[in-house]
Parts: C-alpha cells; structure tokens; sequence
C-alpha cells in the first residue's frame, strides 16, 4: 500500500510537475518540495522552472506570481483560499481612487498583493530586496509603498525616505511588541533576536535583525552565535533546526502562526497533483500588466 508522500511523488513524476513551497507552510509539506524559499527565491525559481505543472504550496498571491512569470505552466494551488490578509487590504479600486488625488505617485507594490493590485502598480519588491529597489526610484519621487505600513515604515526610517504608506499590514507579525523581545532577552541573554521586517518600526528598532526569511536562515548560518530568538511565524524553524543542529532557536511568541499557511496538507497536494485543479487562472488583459511590475523588479 502507497504511503501519501509515495502518492504525491509518483503523480508529481506523471504530471511533470515541481512542488515549490515558502518557509513557513507545514514541516511535512517542506520536506516534499523540490523547492523551498522566500517570496524572492520562489519567484526566480518559478521564472526559470520550465515545468509543465508547477504547485505552489503557500498562499494565493504567491501561487498568482507564479502563473505571471510562467504562463505557459499549470500552476496548480491546492487550497484555493489559501490568502494573505495584508495582500486583501488592497485593490484595484482603492488605488484608483489614491491615484485620482495623487496623480504624480509612484507606485511600489509589496510582492504580498493580488496579480489585481500588481496590475496598477509601477514596481514591486519582496522583503528580500526591498533596500536595492527603493534605491533605484530618485529621492524626490513622490511614493506610495503597498501595502504593508511596517515594511515601508521600517524603509523610510532606515533610508531617510518619506513615502507615503498605505494603512495595510500582516496580522501575524504586526502582534510582535518590543515588550516580548525584552522579555526574551531576559529569558535567553546570550540570544541574538531576528524578526521579519513585516514587524511594526519601534519592534525592530529592539531587533539585532530584521529580514526576510529566506535573509534569516542565511543569516543565522553565517553567524558564530549559538542561540537566536526568532520573530516570524513558526513554519521557520523546521528548516532553521534541521539547518543548524548545533545552533538553539527560541520563538520570540509560539503564536505566531499564519493559518492560511497552515490550510496546505498532503492531502490537499496530493488531490491537486490527481485532479490537476484547482489551477490559477487569471485574465489575460490583466496578467499582461500584473507582470510588468514584476519584471522590472527582478531586472534591477
Ligand atoms: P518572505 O518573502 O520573507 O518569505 O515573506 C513572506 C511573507 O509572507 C512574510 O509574512
Ligand atoms: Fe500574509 Fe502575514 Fe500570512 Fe505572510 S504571514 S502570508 S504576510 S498573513
């Protein structure tokens, strides 16, 4: 009898397909992808894929990148609402709107948006590169970064910019306080603290840290400390422990989980892969100017 994971390998072998998968959906689900990184890495990897059948095992905006830098794939996402709350603060109608009153405003797009909202926008960035591209826009440019205010509150702090900020944010890691990271150094004094930059500006002001997660798993490899309090959501450290045997990691707070991570199981990969749905699809007017944006980001 065929164990799930012998299931998914063979249908994945069948269907030509690639499993690619973000840092913080379920350990189980990570030990079977081909590919496993943050929203930057994902997005090169399933630009250069070539797969016939690509599923993408994160949430909704992630698996919509996907399908607008490989269209000519089946990007297959096994649980369909599987979305970000942060990427639902936004869309195509509020942004006209801005746009009425601001008609000079660039507009730079985090990639945690709709293939919708990225088909309004002028540039996008990921929290793994965000620095490069704001320095490629002229400081006198009138901004307004999307939709994560923490993001783009930590970027003009950090840059001396003052870009407007749409009012989004991400549930999980805007419940981080500087009150936990103070409570976790008591608790664990030699511990070196690294939070994601979706944290609110006075968090990572307390922070040694603030990057992306795929910026965290390298940073905590290049770094001769033994113990490191992490503030991200869980589904890190399956990977920062198997990594990192010698090294101790301490959750900055055990709930920070993003539930729609979580919705991925075996099952839903493996019915996904047998059915071949539920598949991306999106409209071709829309896919044509979602993609520009991000594009000219992976050009700089
Ligand atoms: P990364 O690109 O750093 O992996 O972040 C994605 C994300 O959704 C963070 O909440
Ligand atoms: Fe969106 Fe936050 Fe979940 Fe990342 S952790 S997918 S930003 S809700």
């Amino acid at each position: 009898m065929e164990t799930i994971v012998e299931e998914i390998k063979r249908l994945k072998a069948e269907r030509k397909a690639v499993i690619l998968a973000h840092n913080y959906v379920n350990p189980e689900i990570q030990d079977i992808a081909d590919f496993l990184g943050d929203s930057l890495e994902l997005s090169f990897r399933a630009k250069k894929s070539g797969a016939e059948v690509i599923v993408f095992c994160g949430v909704r905006f992630m698996a919509e990148t996907a399908k607008l830098l490989s269209p000519n794939s089946t990007v297959l996402i096994p649980v369909p609402d599987a979305g970000c709350a942060m990427a639902d603060m936004v869309n195509a109608k509020m942004i006209e709107a801005y746009k009425k009153d601001h008609p000079d405003a660039f507009f730079v797009a985090y990639v945690n948006t709709t293939a919708e909202t990225k088909s309004k926008v002028d540039l996008c960035c990921t929290s793994g590169n965000v620095e490069k591209v704001l320095k490629s826009i002229p400081a006198d440019q009138e901004v307004m970064f999307l939709p994560d205010r923490n993001l783009g509150g930590n970027m003009n702090q950090k840059m001396g910019r003052s870009m407007d900020l749409w009012k989004g944010y991400c549930p999980v890691h805007d419940a981080v306080t500087p009150e936990m990271i103070r409570r976790a150094r008591a608790e664990h004094p030699e511990a070196l603290v690294l939070v994601h930059p979706e944290c609110k500006p006075e968090v990572v002001a307390e922070c040694d840290y603030a990057l992306s997660t795929a910026g965290i798993l390298k940073k905590v490899k290049e770094l001769d400390a033994k113990e490191f309090i992490i503030g991200t959501e869980k589904g890190i450290f399956h990977r920062i422990q198997k990594e990192n045997p010698d090294k101790k990691f301490y959750s900055l707070n055990p709930e920070l989980v993003c539930p729609d991570m979580k919705k991925i199981t075996l099952e839903t990969v493996r019915d996904a892969l047998k059915n071949m749905m539920p598949a991306i699809e999106l409209p071709a007017d829309m896919m044509e100017s979602a993609v520009k944006p991000i594009l000219r980001m992976m050009e700089l």
